[in-house]
This record gives C-alpha cells, structure tokens and sequence, in this order.
C-alpha cells in the first residue's frame, strides 16, 4: 500500500504520517508538501530515517508536476491535507485560498483519474457548516447540514468538497470526505488559538483574545482526527461525507484560562473581533460512531495538559519558527539527500 499525503509538513498531516506510520509499518508514505510558511520540514525528521517514507517539494497546484508524480509512484491512496488552513489569512488575501484549496484539489482528483488511483480522500472542516448560535446548545453539525460559509477559508473547503461530491457522482471517483472540529496538539503552526497563546504566555506578551472571547469551538486531539482518517480509508463507505468530532466545546476565554493555569503565566488582552466570527461550532459525531465505531481517545483535559507540555519541552520547535530557521531546512539539509 502505497499512500500520497499532500501537506503532510503541517501540523495535522505530519502527525497523519507518524500515526500511520506506526501503525502500518508495512505501508510506503509519500508526503507531498510545497512547504508554504505553513510546512516545517524540520517536524518531519523522525521520518527521514524510515525507508518506508519519502518527501517530495511540490505544489499540488502544479498539474504537470503532480501527473509526473503520479505516474512515477503509482500511489494506490491519496489523502488531501494540503491547504491554506488560517481564517484570519483569508480574509486578507483569499485568493491563494482559492488556488491551493479548490484549484489544487481538482488537479489531484483529475491525477487519480487519469492514472486510476483507487482512493482519494479530502480532509475537510466543520467550518463549511457555517455557524450555530450560543443560545441553542440543542444544536449540532450533521452530515446533512447546509453548507452556509463564513469565510474565504471556509468558502473555499466548501468549494472543494463540491467539486469533491461531483467528481465522484459525474465521474465515479472514487472518494471520501471528513469534516472535522478544531485541532488541537504537536506541531501546530503558532498562528492558531493553542499554541500562540502558550508561545505568548511563555515569551511574557499579551495573549489576544478576540471580541468578548465567548466564541465556542469543538476541540479535537489530533490523534483522533488521525485515527478517524485511518478508519474512513479502511471501513468508510465511498461516496459519503463524515464528521468527526468529540463533544468537546469550549469558549475560547476558557481555553485561555487553561493554558495561563498550566504555562502558569500569561495575561489576557481583549482585541478587535474577526469579521465574520463565527460564533459556535459543534460536531454531531453519530455516523462515525455508529457506522465505523470511530470514537475519540483523548479528553480535552487530558489533551490541552500533554499539548501544553510538548510546547514547553520542544521551545527548540517554536524558536525555530519565530527565528524563520525552518524555512532555510529544506535547502540547507534535506535538498541534498
Ligand atoms: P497547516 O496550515 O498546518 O498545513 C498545511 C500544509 O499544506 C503545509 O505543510 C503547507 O506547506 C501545505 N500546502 C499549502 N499549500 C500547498 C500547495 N499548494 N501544495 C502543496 N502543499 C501545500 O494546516 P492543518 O491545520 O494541518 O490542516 C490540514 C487540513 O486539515 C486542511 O485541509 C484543513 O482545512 C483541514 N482541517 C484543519 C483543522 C484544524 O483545526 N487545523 C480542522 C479541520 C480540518
Ligand atoms: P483559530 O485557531 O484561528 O481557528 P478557527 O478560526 O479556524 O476556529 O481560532 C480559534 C478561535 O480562537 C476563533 O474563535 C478565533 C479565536 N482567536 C482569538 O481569540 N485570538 C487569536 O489570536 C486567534 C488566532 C484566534
């Protein structure tokens, strides 16, 4: 089994690959990454020394480049990682949203059908559900919510898991996709709530909370959401979409609180609100559950304290981004392999 992980140098793919890795010692994963600011290849080194992993620079944009891969190695899987992910980024410049994540997952999907690839699957957010309001805590995301998009980030997974739905129905791709909440755990890029709160309480700058910080989000190890994947590849039905989540919601301030209490300093800054805030997102997890016995193994206080701990014993990790030193890797290190 040979599996094509695009953005596997970000923070969820790569830990895909070190779980699959793991668990599946006798697959060959190719990780397919145009290290963006996003991808550190630095995250990947564990790997570098099995003989079952290799790493390719490439944008999933780059149609002759991604059909010469294709052709090369033949993969049986794809999972589609790849993304421009930050919501706060898209409203400033969305049109690399639109590129990467629309545009790059049709030349993948024309690749898998141009060389028959026997799966393709596109990793997804809860956030093409729009959001729900805090006074109806009765609500949650099903598989068969509309799609009701907030942001160009959001607009544009929304966009790709259209084209998604109708490759597979005009042209029987054969496909699968997860919709899942917010991540959190290792290497996650210090842009997002999690670790730029932790990076902020540990460097004694203010930790910026946005608007009246009671927005709600549905916190996900990412180990589940890996283990999730692995279980869709294996069980999942072609054709059908799939939540994940664990019922673990939050408001952000709370989430802050925590982070203070274990870093055990920190001090909350209100700022301006994002536009467009989405105001609460939460997961109706039952297909999962029910139809592929997928459920999540980390708590979200167990999660956040062994989160919390990584960041504090990999400082090396996060000073290598705040210095830029990661982005020197590839050339510096890895080109010459
Ligand atoms: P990330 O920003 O940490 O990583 C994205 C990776 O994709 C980076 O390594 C980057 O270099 C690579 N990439 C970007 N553009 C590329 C291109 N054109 N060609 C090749 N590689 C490219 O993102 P993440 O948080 O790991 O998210 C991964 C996927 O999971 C995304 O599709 C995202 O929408 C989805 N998702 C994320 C979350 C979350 O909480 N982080 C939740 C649900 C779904
Ligand atoms: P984020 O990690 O960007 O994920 P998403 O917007 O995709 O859910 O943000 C999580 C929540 O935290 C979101 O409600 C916005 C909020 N937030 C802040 O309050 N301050 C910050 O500095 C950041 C990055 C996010």
């Amino acid at each position: 089994m040979k599996i094509f992980v695009t953005g596997g140098a970000g923070f969820i793919g790569s830990n895909f690959i070190f779980y699959m890795l793991k668990q599946h010692p006798d697959y060959k994963i190719v990780c397919l990454d145009s290290l963006t600011y996003a991808g550190n290849l630095m995250t990947l080194i564990p790997a570098f020394d099995n003989p079952n992993f290799s790493f390719v620079k490439i944008d999933i944009t780059n149609r002759a480049g991604i059909y010469n891969l294709f052709e090369k190695e033949n993969p049986d899987v794809v999972v589609n990682f790849a993304a421009e992910s930050h919501v706060d980024r898209s409203i400033v410049n969305p049109e690399i949203f639109l590129q990467t994540n629309i545009l790059g997952t049709q030349v993948l999907m024309d690749a898998c059908r141009k060389f028959g690839t026997k799966r393709f699957h596109q990793v997804s957010t809860d956030e093409v559900y729009g959001d729900l309001p805090l006074d109806r805590p009765d609500l949650f995301f099903t598989e068969s919510t509309p799609l009701h998009t907030s942001s160009p980030y959001s607009a544009s997974k929304a966009s790709a898991d259209l084209l998604v739905l109708a490759y597979i129905r005009t042209y029987k791709l054969s496909a699968t996709i997860s919709r899942c909440s917010n991540n959190y755990g290792p290497y996650q890029f210090p842009e997002k709530l999690i670790p730029l709160m932790i990076s902020n309480a540990q460097k004694n700058i203010p930790l910026p909370v946005y608007g009246d910080g009671l927005n709600v989000r549905d916190w996900l190890y990412v180990e589940d959401h890996c283990a999730a994947i692995d279980l869709i590849l294996e069980k999942g039905k072609i054709g059908e979409v799939y939540n994940i989540g664990g019922h673990n919601e939050k408001n952000n301030l709370d989430v802050v609180k925590t982070i203070i209490k274990y870093v055990g300093k920190g001090e909350i800054t209100f700022v301006k609100d994002r536009a467009g805030h989405d105001r609460r997102y939460a997961i109706n997890p039952n297909k999962i559950h029910t139809e592929l016995g997928w459920l999540p193994a980390t708590s979200f206080d167990v999660g956040i304290k062994k989160t919390i701990e990584w960041y504090l014993n990999n400082n090396e990790w996060l000073s290598n981004i705040s210095s830029g030193k990661y982005l020197e890797y590839y050339d510096k290190y890895y080109a010459k392999k």
